[in-house]
């Protein structure tokens, strides 16, 4: 009877911990950072709540934190921001990264003292993002601009290479040049673009004595927003060599 009731019990538990197993992952981390006692105050945490075990190894691991090589930004210390990557498809590691990244989980982190002081901090905002998070008209709106006022001259896009003007240098031409954005935010003031174009609210009419030689172009600083998208999400030119251009 006791054996059945063991035996009982057993099986009830045995999904349980089969699941439970199967989660657990390995987290790599170098011994800087093991020695840090971040680890230690962080994961008796996660596994508390989460019932998923994780053994720190210094090799491989289905969760890497290092503070080199790409990933996503989990936190900083000393100057340096580091990254968390996950190693193929594993479900306790998945778990991990998200709760890493969740309000509590950066509590947790952000909460961790030694002597009294905070020595890891949430990831310093990344430059890249700001500068992509500031091109906020919509790009395919700006295709379809691009494609029929600019597309008369220059190359837009693959879809009409073959029919603009061979001496203007090409979106993605210019799209290599490290002040592309401020030559795009004011083309209207730069040659040739003024005698033929308009931008609502911003440029001055044609005089009257120049009228447009061509049919003008006319455009809104909304189309102007969205034009800057698409060109922002352009791959610029190969070209081998610095751009000579003016
Ligand atoms: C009628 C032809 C024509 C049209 C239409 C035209 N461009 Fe241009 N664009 C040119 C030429 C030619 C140049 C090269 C000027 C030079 O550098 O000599 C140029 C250059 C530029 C440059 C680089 C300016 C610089 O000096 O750095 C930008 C940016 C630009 N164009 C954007 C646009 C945008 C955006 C549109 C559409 C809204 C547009 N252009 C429409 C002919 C045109």
């Amino acid at each position: 009877m006791r054996f059945l009731v063991s035996l009982v019990v057993m099986l009830t538990l045995l999904p349980v911990l089969a699941s439970a197993g199967e989660r657990d992952f390995r987290l790599s981390a170098p011994g800087a950072l093991v020695e840090s006692g971040l680890l230690k105050y962080l994961l008796p945490r996660f596994s508390l709540k989460t019932q998923i075990r994780v053994e720190v190894v210094g090799g491989d691991g289905e969760v890497m934190l290092s503070p080199e090589g790409d990933g996503v930004p989990v936190f900083s210390s000393a100057g340096a921001t580091w990254r968390m990557r996950l190693q193929g498809d594993h479900a306790g590691a998945a778990r991990f990264a998200e709760w890493l990244t969740s309000e509590v989980g950066q509590r947790t982190l952000t909460s961790f003292e030694v002597d009294g002081a905070q020595s890891f901090t949430l990831p310093a905002e990344e430059a890249e993002v700001e500068v992509a998070a500031s091109y906020e008209g919509n790009a395919a709106e700006g295709l379809k601009l691009s494609s029929v006022h600019c597309g008369r001259c220059h190359v837009v896009s693959e879809a009409n290479r073959m029919n603009a003007i061979g001496s203007t240098p090409s979106f993605f031409v210019l799209r290599t040049m490290r002040d592309w954005d401020r030559r795009f935010q004011s083309f209207f003031a730069l040659n040739p673009h003024p005698s033929f174009t308009q931008v609502a609210d911003v440029t001055a009419p044609f005089p009257i004595d120049r009228p447009s030689p061509i049919a003008p172009v006319e455009i809104t600083l909304d189309d102007l927003d969205a034009i800057l998208a698409y060109v922002n999400q352009l791959e610029p030119a190969d070209l081998g060599a610095p751009i000579q251009h003016q």
